[in-house]
């Protein structure tokens, strides 16, 4: 629920309008220079109408008009957005698309993209991602990062995971072919449906050790509580067919 229900910023959706989301939407109260954030930042750097709420027309949001030439890599569930604004720096040829409806945690991304300027390579989509991917009219995202999804770990929650066909099937259709999803996760029962699900949705596993990280790899704010908690992290990728 809201911490200021009058906040605008804080109550996009009617519970009605979510469809099938079952995470957190809000949590503790925003400071000042978050609300202004999802107040200004956000309108700006949101792609196009793309949400059931501000797009209830489901009107088609091309995304490679937004970044003429670039490659755009895609981000589930970014949570504070260390990994994403790390990707940005560390490949400054690429725009990256962000998709997270927790508020907090997108006012606190948006603050690290103002914070080192990369406002012009940055689009967030701060809801479901499915909601975006079926906007899309065609595949773009040339790269996929689905990193420490909700475990949900009691076993009539497993169909609420984001690696089930009602999220896979779309994603697909939004990567580009050749294009590579990359999961990580502590949850080894979400290991096991990770790498039953996604080659049923049309891709195929790369080789690798399931615990070295990819090349690259720069470490999220829940793989350090999952190591903290002597939980074993656990690397997946996947090409898209
Ligand atoms: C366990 S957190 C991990 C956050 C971050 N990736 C990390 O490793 O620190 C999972 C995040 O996925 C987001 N999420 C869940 N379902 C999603 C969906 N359908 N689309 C986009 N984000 C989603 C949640 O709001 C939450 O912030």
């Amino acid at each position: 629920m809201t911490d200021d229900p009058a906040d605008p910023t804080l109550d996009p959706a009617s519970e009605t309008e979510r469809r099938n989301f079952y995470g957190r939407i809000h949590g503790k109260t925003l400071r000042p220079r978050q609300k202004q954030l999802l107040a200004d930042l956000l309108p700006r750097l949101s792609p196009g109408a793309v949400s059931v709420f501000d797009n209830p027309d489901r009107m088609p949001v091309d995304l490679t008009a937004l970044f003429p030439g670039r490659p755009v890599w895609l981000e589930v569930g970014f949570g504070g957005g260390e990994h994403m604004v790390h990707l940005a720096q560390a490949n400054p040829d690429v725009a990256i698309v962000g998709c997270e409806p927790f508020l907090n945690a997108v006012a606190m991304a948006l603050a690290k993209i103002e914070d080192g300027g990369l406002i012009d390579r940055f689009r967030i989509h701060p809801w479901d991602a499915r909601e975006l991917f079926e906007v899309m009219p065609a595949p773009v995202f040339a790269r996929a990062y689905l990193l420490y999804p909700d475990p949900w770990p009691k076993s009539r929650h497993h169909r609420r995971r984001f690696v089930t066909p009602e999220h896979l099937v779309p994603l697909h259709g939004a990567m580009q072919p050749g294009a590579v999803l990359h999961v990580a996760t502590d949850i080894p029962d979400y290991v096991r449906q990770t790498l039953d699900e996604v080659p049923r949705a049309g891709f195929t596993r790369l080789a690798g050790d399931i615990h070295t990280p990819w090349d690259g790899w720069h470490s999220t704010r829940y793989e350090k509580k999952a190591l903290r908690e002597g939980r074993r992290p656990h690397y997946m990728r996947f090409r898209r067919d």
